[in-house]
């Protein structure tokens, strides 16, 4: 059997950012029969204008689009800024709009805020997924807190209550992929 591709954006472009070691830490967990890709390409995206989405895209745009082509599921997990989605990840969002790249791509985000923390971003994610019309994996959708502290010298997050949700969430995923593409 062909192993679940599983795309995996942050919405952080800091080095050491938390958000994307949640992100690592979800591909370390993930169950046998999982390839995960970690994306890295937010910061080479250009800014999105309509009239350079052609056939003939940035190559950093053709990048992300055969990422996600290539993708069964994407999981999102961004930090909020300034009450909202940070603006490389709504530009990269919008490169996906008029290309449908991701209508119909289940999908899933993960939030890591502190409790009371990230509502903003998550209600503009949660838009714009709508809007390019994800499936959208609510079950493997989970707030998990990912303090900075807990992350180690490998860039991951060593705690396990963090590993248990995101294995559960890796889990949820990969059942729903199977049971999408299992034959009626
Ligand atoms: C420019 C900027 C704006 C921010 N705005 C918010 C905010 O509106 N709400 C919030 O909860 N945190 C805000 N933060 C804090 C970040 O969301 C927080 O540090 C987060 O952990 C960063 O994610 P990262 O570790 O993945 O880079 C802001 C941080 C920066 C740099």
């Amino acid at each position: 059997m062909a192993p679940i591709q599983l795309l995996l954006i942050s919405g952080s472009t800091r080095g050491a950012s938390t958000n994307t070691a949640a992100l690592r830490t979800l591909a370390a967990v993930s169950p046998p029969g999982v390839a995960t890709e970690l994306y890295d390409g937010l910061t080479a995206l250009p800014a999105f204008t309509p009239d350079a989405d052609d056939d003939s895209p940035h190559p950093a745009v053709a990048g992300l689009r055969a990422a996600i082509s290539g993708a069964d599921a994407v999981v999102f997990c961004t930090p909020e800024y300034a009450g909202a989605l940070p603006g490389s990840l709504k530009n990269l969002l919008d490169w996906t709009v008029g290309t449908g790249d991701l209508y119909g791509k289940s999908a899933a985000w993960i939030n890591i805020a502190a409790p009371g923390r990230g509502a903003g971003a998550l209600a503009e994610l949660a838009t714009v997924l709508r809007y390019v019309t994800v499936d959208l994996i609510e079950s493997a959708c989970i707030n998990v807190p990912v303090p900075r502290d807990v992350i180690g010298a490998d860039g991951m997050a060593h705690d396990n209550t963090i590993r248990h949700a995101l294995t559960s969430a890796a889990l949820t995923i990969v059942d729903h992929i199977r049971e999408r593409s299992s034959p009626e």
